[in-house]
């Protein structure tokens, strides 16, 4: 018998024809036409599995999406009266939910603004500084402009989210997110 001999097929030990042998021949084939139809057999497995894995990933970074987008949905938010608020002065409140910290901002008279207050850098906390029109942070020295928040200065290169605020009997409600540059 040659080693190399792909055609060949030994006889299992028991005399009997390939079907009825026991499982564990199935899975450690020891003839050569029995081990590539495993090989190419096992090569179709692992591929339908990565492909069922890949689309599995797919489905699954949707459905974060989807839930990240209903919980971000914001609701509407009492910020108080804006007389409360000096020109000048600024406030720091959570929005749309606890644990994002944003900041309004009282410009002039009638003018507000509000923005997350998460640098767009490393996440330091901003810091307004209505005198310089600007919000600083002490992190990188990266600042932003106070009215659009975007980006002046340092590592920073996305503005702020800035927060969509309306005005209703002399008190602020922040009511959602503005669009990115708006
Ligand atoms: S975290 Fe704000 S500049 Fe780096």
């Amino acid at each position: 018998m040659k080693i190399d001999d792909h055609d060949h097929v030994t006889i299992p030990p028991n005399g009997k024809a390939h079907e009825p042998q026991p499982a564990w021949r199935e899975e450690f084939p020891i003839d050569w036409p029995k081990d590539e139809f495993r090989s190419r057999r096992d090569f179709t497995k692992m591929l339908g599995l990565t492909s069922l894995a890949f689309v599995a990933g797919q489905v699954w970074i949707g459905v974060l999406s989807i839930m990240r987008k209903s919980r971000s949905a914001p609701a509407r938010m009492d910020l108080g009266l804006l007389d409360e608020l000096p020109i000048g002065g600024a406030k720091r409140f959570e929005f749309p939910s606890p644990g994002h910290p944003c900041l309004i901002v009282r410009l002039e008279k009638d003018s507000v603004v509000a923005f997350g207050q998460k640098c767009t850098h490393l996440s330091c906390p901003v810091i307004p500084n209505a005198e310089l029109g600007k919000f600083l942070c002490p992190c990188h020295h990266g600042s932003f402009d106070i009215k659009t928040g975007r980006p002046l200065a340092g590592p920073p290169r996305r503005p702020l989210p800035k927060i969509e605020l309306e005005i209703k009997d002399g008190r602020v409600y922040a009511v959602g997110f503005a669009e990115a540059g708006a």
